[in-house]
């Protein structure tokens, strides 16, 4: 039986955790259609047996947004700006203002749940990372924008704030999840990020939640889900 019941708007699929986003998708058996820039470098990745699934766009465009959209009754957001690129779009454009983008087009096209990637840290104006455009203060705007559209009846989200982002097989770790922004630092794989925004779509104690997650121990873990009762208990 799916675990979740309606196709899921994967933004960002090609990057280093929506790929893994996709797998996990992809190992709950649940639908998804998948917005990215580049057809080429979607099916690099996951082959030809997604070209039905594609929508090739830019969040800074709401005509190639809306036409991703089709059927989607949850987004997954896991886009991110190059902040150490100077040539490419500043967070103010990505990380704030093409995810407020995204999530209002998705509002307004009766997608019930907006699930984001957003970061550690958002609420610190003076942290390191600030340094860069504002990363985390745009990230915060988005975030604020998000709880704002889908904490309306009928409606929820989730806010996922991980620490650093490494590379490493799902679900070989202990996770530590906290709310409040009071974690310091600590870091993740991506791939457990992706794991706990899939199972946010069906977990009820991830609804309307905006949360932390770093990893603690290494420790083979069956599923994720229990490390939600760390925050709702
Ligand atoms: N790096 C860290 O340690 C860290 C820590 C905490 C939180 N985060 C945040 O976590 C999220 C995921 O991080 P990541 O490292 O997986 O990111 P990533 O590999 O840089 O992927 C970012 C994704 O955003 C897409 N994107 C950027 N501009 C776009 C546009 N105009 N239209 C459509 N797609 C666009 C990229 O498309 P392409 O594939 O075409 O490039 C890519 O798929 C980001 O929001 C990041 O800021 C990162």
């Amino acid at each position: 039986m799916r675990s979740f019941n309606g196709t899921v708007l994967v933004a960002g699929a090609t990057g280093r955790t929506g790929v893994w986003i996709v797998k996990r998708l992809q190992s709950h058996q649940i639908d998804y259609h998948l917005f990215v820039r580049s057809g080429q470098k979607a099916l690099e990745l996951f082959g030809p047996e997604i070209i039905d699934k594609l929508t090739i766009g830019s969040v800074e465009n709401p005509e190639e947004i809306k036409a991703s959209l089709g059927h989607a009754e949850a987004v997954i957001c896991a886009i991110g700006g190059n902040v150490t690129d100077p040539e490419a779009a500043p967070p103010s454009a990505i990380d704030r203002d093409a995810v407020i983008r995204l999530a209002t087009l998705a509002k307004e096209h009766g997608v019930k749940k907006f699930i984001l990637v957003s970061s550690l840290c958002v609420t610190k104006p003076d942290h390191p990372m600030n340094k860069y455009g504002q990363v985390l203060a745009m990230k915060l705007a988005a975030e604020n924008e998000v709880r704002r559209l889908f904490s309306e009846p009928g409606f929820s989200f989730t806010i996922l704030r991980p620490g650093g982002l490494i590379e490493g097989p799902p679900l070989h770790h202990a996770l530590q999840f906290d709310t409040g922004d009071r974690i310091p630092t600590g870091k993740i794989n991506r791939s457990d990020v992706a794991e706990v925004a899939v199972l946010s779509l069906f977990t009820p104690d991830a609804h309307n939640l905006t949360f932390e997650l770093i990893e603690s121990e290494e420790s083979p873990q069956h599923s994720l889900a229990h490390f939600f009762a760390m925050i709702r208990s």
